[in-house]
């Protein structure tokens, strides 16, 4: 026998299929808008939500604050009927809502889940019957259940639940991990597989169905948690096997051998080897954050993350290396860190990208000036940069000439723009925390 529930789960797939289903998407970030782009190319009417009244108005002006999105983009989209508000009353007319707000760590190192409650606690008084929540910012095992679903209940009027069955009504909910590579240019988002877990077997099947739509190929995994749990492993699996390499670089570097060529070596065995590359220290909103809302959670089970507390500390130390490394390099010249004019290259967390969130480069810009250096950066992406993680910045843009000024150029993030052999010609000593300058001779290079 056919219910009415289950009338609806067909109602809206079939909704999907044709592209009538409205989706709305809070969190116009890095994650959210491409996102929007992603279901608008499929034509889909798309909806944006942002808490940035600035943010809306760039989007509905057909503009984009994303370096690695143009205009065009966005006005292809809105063709498509894209647009964006500010306001939560529209989320009653969606279908479909998938939250991308940010989950940082607070002062104490610890999970803030306040834009994820607050983003909730908007959307829950224009819940209704049949629509699909889908969480995709990234969080310990058990937010979505243990509070996505308390909110989201308590508080819209109409008293609807969750749905828990195929056959019973109310609000689907799912967490489906964003995995974006930013940067990465070998991999079409599509072709990323998206796995989803559902609150019950009616949510799987209805995110499952949604995002059929722009990704090759949907994973369903049998909970929410289990979808939380994988983020957090891939991310771990990072973070810890950089650290492995940031800690063998050091032995490396005193035993006179080339890690990277080990590197290099090693991973040309076809089978069991995965390449990781040492450098500065992690940045970015993911691999340096998304370890410690597990550690986080694991203490209410009366458990220990050692591996991911001992690889937080070998990261974490990683820009104090560079600093030492740069004060044993100037002397070697019979010149110490304070006084010296030091240019750093790059301060966006890795290459090719204009997000500095978590850089190495704004501890190392910290450390040099606290020591008495003269600092200066240069980045194509940054023209100027306000605060580090202690300290206001507030620097600007230098250009990359007349490099013989300084005492030491420091690169820091290895931008393709770089062209590194003029810049080893033209400058006093470059410290390369990047191996950027491989295959480049020079007794100016110190490579850490
Ligand atoms: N950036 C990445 O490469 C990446 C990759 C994988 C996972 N993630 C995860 O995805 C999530 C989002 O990350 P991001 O990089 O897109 O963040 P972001 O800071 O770029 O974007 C977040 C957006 O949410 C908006 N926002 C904040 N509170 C809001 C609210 N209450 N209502 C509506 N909008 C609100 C902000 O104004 C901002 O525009 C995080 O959990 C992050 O860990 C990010």
């Amino acid at each position: 026998m056919t219910t009415a529930s289950d009338g609806r789960l067909a109602g809206l797939i079939q909704k999907i299929d044709s592209r009538e289903a409205r989706i709305g998407i809070v969190g116009m970030g890095y994650v959210g808008l491409p996102l929007a782009l992603l279901f608008s190319a499929q034509k889909f009417k798309v909806t944006g939500f942002d808490v940035v009244q600035s943010r809306v108005d760039t989007l509905n002006a057909g503009k984009s604050y994303i370096v690695r999105i143009s205009p065009s983009e966005i006005q292809e989209a809105q063709k498509a009927g894209f647009r964006a508000t500010t306001d939560y009353s529209n989320i009653a007319q969606m279908d479909a809502v998938i939250i991308c707000v940010p989950t940082p760590l607070n002062m104490h190192h610890e999970p803030d889940l306040s834009f994820v409650t607050g983003t909730v606690q908007s959307l829950a008084p224009w819940l209704h019957e049949g629509q699909l929540i889908a969480l995709e910012s990234t969080t310990y095992p058990g937010t979505t259940e243990e509070v996505v679903v308390p909110l989201l209940e308590a508080g819209n009027p109409r008293g609807l639940k969750v749905s828990r069955s195929l056959s019973e009504s109310g609000v689907h909910v799912a967490f489906s991990p964003e995995r974006e590579d930013p940067g990465n240019t070998d991999v079409e988002r599509h072709d990323i597989p998206k796995v989803v877990g559902g609150c019950g077997p009616a949510a799987t099947q209805l995110a499952t169905a949604l995002y059929g739509t722009i990704f090759r190929r949907v994973v369903p995994v049998s909970s929410t948690a289990v979808a939380e749990m994988t983020k957090l492993l891939e991310n771990i699996y990072r973070c810890v096997n950089i650290a492995l390499v940031n800690e063998l670089k050091q032995l490396c570097m005193r035993m006179g051998i080339d890690i990277h060529e080990v590197i290099d070596a090693a991973k040309t065995k076809p089978f069991g080897f995965q390449a990781f590359y040492p450098g500065p220290g992690l940045g970015g909103h993911c691999i340096p954050i998304d370890p410690f809302y597990l550690s986080w959670k694991a203490r209410q089970f009366d458990f220990r993350t050692r591996f991911i507390d001992v690889a937080g500390e070998i990261n974490t130390n990683m820009p104090y290396f560079v600093i030492e490394q740069i004060a044993a390099a100037l002397n070697e010249q019979r010149k110490s860190i304070k006084g010296a004019k030091i240019l750093v290259l790059g301060v966006a967390y890795k290459r090719d990208i204009d997000d500095l969130r978590e850089s190495p480069s704004l501890t190392i810009l910290e450390l040099l000036r606290e020591k008495g250096a003269a600092v200066a950066y240069n980045d194509p992406y940054f023209a100027t940069v306000g605060h580090g993680r202690h300290y206001a910045l507030n620097m600007t843009n230098t250009p990359l000439d007349n490099l013989g000024q300084y005492d030491a150029v420091v690169i820091v993030t290895d931008h393709s723009a770089y062209d590194f052999r003029a810049i080893v010609e033209q400058s006093q000593l470059v410290v390369d925390t990047r191996n950027a300058t491989k295959g480049i001779n020079s007794p100016k290079i110190v490579r850490c």
